[in-house]
């Protein structure tokens, strides 16, 4: 009795994890790579209060990030090089979580209404 629920626990255990690395690999590889890139971009558009021209509705599961309306990724490591949104009368705060897009080497945003100071994460940047 014993030896059968400690093994059944075990497999469950087992089966929990196998689970876990499933969507952890499923996650990766929808991401395109680097999750840590998707999730900054969710937090840039999760901080727009007002899209007036729905630029940001391009920015959903239909496309990989790299396809998303101002943004330009590296060929080669898909990682984000360029987030470029002038004139799109957006208006919002700056998520710091866009200091996490280490790749970025031009950051565009000129004439919108973002409220609240420069995040210091940026000067990571
Ligand atoms: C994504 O990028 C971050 C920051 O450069 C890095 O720490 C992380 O390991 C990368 N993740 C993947 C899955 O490439
Ligand atoms: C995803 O973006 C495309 C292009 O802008 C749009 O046609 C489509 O309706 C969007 N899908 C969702 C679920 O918002
Ligand atoms: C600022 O953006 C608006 C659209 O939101 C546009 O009509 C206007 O021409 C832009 N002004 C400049 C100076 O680019
Ligand atoms: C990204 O940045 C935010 C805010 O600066 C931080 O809380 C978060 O832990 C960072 N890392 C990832 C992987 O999103």
């Amino acid at each position: 009795m014993f030896f059968l629920s400690a093994s059944s626990r075990i497999s469950f255990l087992f089966y929990g994890l196998s689970i876990i690395c499933l969507t952890f690999a499923t996650i990766s590889a929808s991401y395109g790579g680097n999750e840590t890139d998707y999730l900054a971009l969710l937090s840039f558009k999760s901080k727009i209060t007002q899209d007036p021209y729905k630029v940001l509705t391009s920015w959903n599961h239909s496309f990989h990030f790299c396809d998303w309306s101002g943004i330009l990724c590296g060929k080669r490591h898909k990682r984000v090089t360029t987030l470029k949104l002038d004139s799109h009368g957006l208006e919002g705060s700056l998520s710091p979580h866009v200091g996490n897009l280490s790749f970025l080497r031009e950051l565009s945003l000129e004439n919108n209404s973002f409220q609240g100071t420069i995040p210091n994460e940026l000067g990571r940047l």
